[in-house]
This record gives C-alpha cells, sequence and structure tokens, in this order.
C-alpha cells in the first residue's frame, strides 16, 4: 500500500471548493505514456493550474499500473522541477468495479472514479457506496455517475446517452457519500460525438451539434447546491487538428465536438472537472501525421514524438487559459 500522500499529490475535494467558489473547472487530461504526461505538466506549470492526471483501465492495460503510478510520481517532482508546485490528482477514470478501485487506491491514487451509470439505479448506489466506503478510509475522494453519455466510456460503450433525472442526484448523493458527480447533459465520449442528422449546419457547411441542456443542469444544481458536478466527453474536437489529419492521409469524418462557448459557461457553474481525452489524441495524431508526410525519411521517433508533445502542451494551455479559466488558479 502506498498513500498518495507520499508521492506529493492531493485529493480533489480543496481543488473542488475552490473551483466552485472561483468559478472555473479543473481541466482532467488522459494520459498513456510519457509524451503525454510530459504535455500536461508543462502546460499546467506554464498556465499555473491545478490538474486532474486522469488514467483509465485501458490506459492501465496498455502501459502497466506501476508504471504509471511512477510516472504520476514523476510528475509531481517534474512539476516541481519546471518551477512551480501545482496541485496534482491522480485519478481512476471510468473505475468499474470495487477491485479495480480498490488496487488504484493501494497503488497511490487520490481519487477515483466508480462508474456505475449502466446499472439500474439501486445497484449504481449499492457499489458505489462500498467504494467511498473504502476510498473515505484513506482520504481519497470519489466521483460516481449518474445519466448515460452516448458514445464509448472505456469497455462500456453506449448508443444511446439518457440524461441525467435531476430527481435522483439528492437521493444519489445522500445514500453514497461521494464527493462529485458526473452527469449526463448531452455531451458524449469520441470525437464523432454527434450524427450528421443530429446536427445543423452553419452558412459555410459547418456541422453544428445540438446544444447541451443547461436546463437540466440548473436543475441539478437547484437540488444539491454547492455540490461539485463532473463533464465527461467535454473534447471540442478542433475542425484544424481534423483537417490536418485528412490532409496528410488521416479518413476522420463527421468529427464534431462541444462548442467551447458551451463549456466556458459550464465552467462558471458548478461544473468543477471537465474531461478531455479526444482532443488531445487528434493534436498528437495531426502533428505525427505531418513529420511523417513532410519527413519521409525520418525514423528517430523524438523527431515526431517531440512535435507531438509540443502540440499537446499548446492545447492544455489553451483549455486552461481560454477554456475552462483554470489559469493562474494554482
Ligand atoms: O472515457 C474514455 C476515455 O477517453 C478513455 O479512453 O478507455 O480508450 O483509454 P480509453
Ligand atoms: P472526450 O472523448 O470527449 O475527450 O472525453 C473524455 C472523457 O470523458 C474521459 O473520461
Ligand atoms: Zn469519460
Amino acid at each position: 500500500m502506498v498513500s498518495y500522500k507520499e508521492l506529493g499529490l492531493v485529493n480533489s475535494r480543496e481543488i473542488f471548493t475552490k473551483a466552485f467558489e472561483g468559478g472555473y473547472a479543473i481541466p482532467a487530461f488522459n494520459f498513456n505514456n510519457m509524451e503525454q504526461m510530459q504535455a500536461i505538466i508543462q502546460a499546467c506549470v506554464e498556465a499555473k493550474s491545478p490538474v486532474i492526471l486522469q488514467i483509465s483501465s485501458g490506459a492501465r492495460k496498455y502501459a502497466n499500473q506501476t508504471i504509471l503510478r511512477y510516472l504520476a510520481q514523476g510528475a509531481v517532482e517534474y512539476a516541481k522541477e519546471l518551477g512551480c508546485n501545482i496541485p496534482i490528482v491522480l485519478h481512476l477514470d471510468h473505475g468499474d468495479t470495487f477491485e479495480l478501485c480498490k488496487s488504484c487506491i493501494e497503488y497511490g491514487f487520490s481519487s477515483v472514479m466508480i462508474d456505475g451509470s449502466h446499472l439500474p439505479y439501486d445497484e449504481n448506489v449499492a457499489l458505489t457506496k462500498r467504494v467511498v466506503e473504502y476510498a473515505h478510509q484513506h482520504d481519497v475522494t470519489v466521483e460516481g455517475e449518474l445519466g448515460v453519455l452516448a458514445g464509448v466510456e472505456d469497455d462500456v460503450s453506449s448508443e444511446h446517452s439518457h440524461y441525467t433525472r435531476p430527481e435522483e442526484v439528492e437521493d444519489f448523493v445522500k445514500k453514497t457519500g461521494v464527493d462529485s458527480l458526473a452527469i449526463s447533459i448531452g455531451t458524449s465520449h469520441g470525437a464523432n460525438k454527434f450524427k450528421p442528422e443530429q446536427c445543423t449546419r452553419d452558412a459555410n457547411g459547418v456541422l453544428l451539434p445540438p446544444p447541451l441542456r443547461f436546463d437540466i443542469l440548473e436543475e441539478i444544481e437547484k437540488r444539491i447546491p454547492g455540490f461539485p458536478i463532473v463533464l465527461h466527453g467535454s473534447s471540442s474536437v478542433p475542425q484544424n487538428l481534423v483537417t490536418t489529419i485528412n490532409k496528410y492521409g488521416g479518413a476522420i469524418k463527421d468529427a464534431v465536438g462541444i462548442p467551447e462557448e458551451q463549456l466556458r459557461k459550464a465552467a462558471k457553474s458548478a461544473v468543477c472537472k471537465v474531461n478531455i481525452d479526444s482532443d488531445g489524441r487528434l493534436a498528437m495524431t495531426a502533428a505525427i501525421r505531418e513529420v511523417m508526410n513532410n519527413k519521409p525519411a525520418e525514423f528517430d521517433p523524438r523527431k515526431y514524438l517531440g512535435p507531438a508533445r509540443e502540440s499537446l502542451k499548446e492545447l492544455y494551455i489553451h483549455k486552461c487559459k481560454n477554456v475552462l479559466g483554470s489559469d493562474n488558479k494554482a
């Protein structure tokens, strides 16, 4: 058993309180490898932003949990070396069993998500409560979820979303003791968040997604005032990245994300954590494809992973400063 406190990590409690009071949201960026971790830390140090480093169970399988734990520990030291001791949370994204959450807590995670959103309500309550009881013994914070997002949630995928039912949130929070709640108000995982037929088009033929259901968010805020809300599936799918990918041989079609101004609005509300993974994948892929196309003789991985890391860093700084408002809050 390693305590996250020994690793220099923090749980999400205090940073969420400050985010709520300050009207901004903390970025939760997924990582699977060293370059992604470095880009996140470089960006958040430069922006002076607190950050949540997220690991999915897919990431755990890909990179090995011990290695990821040491990368997170390295992230803390790296931030100090870069000159700013920003608050860093190490969070399990979409945990699906009690055993997985327990294992992560024993490995030094400071926060876990137990995603029982696909279960019948009472089973979601029971599973989430069990995780909270264990996590709180170790001062680890827990995120639960009510409502289902469309798209892929790690191993759980759902073609149709159903919005969070505001009438359930108070009971869920009270019965489970969770520290934050992920809700479904129209965001969705992946780079193809909406089918073209769900969208309208502007004068230039650009797809415009259906707006988020801020009415549901407001109803939830009324029922659990001051409680930290989480938005998953919050990539904006920048069209310049999609264009670059496709220009250099990619085949990404009808990719559309959540408009930044809607995320800005959400960040000012009770939404304290915003999950972004796909935009980072697009930034990395665009940069790598560009190098591969322009320098076909190149075969040193540093020559394409380096530009990918730089592009990721720019993206993350932009998210902190211009979308979530988390800059200068560390
Ligand atoms: O919500 C899903 C995250 O983007 C993680 O994706 O399971 O492919 O690592 P992954
Ligand atoms: P995106 O696919 O929109 O980046 O969402 C990521 C996410 O919710 C991770 O849990
Ligand atoms: Zn998610």
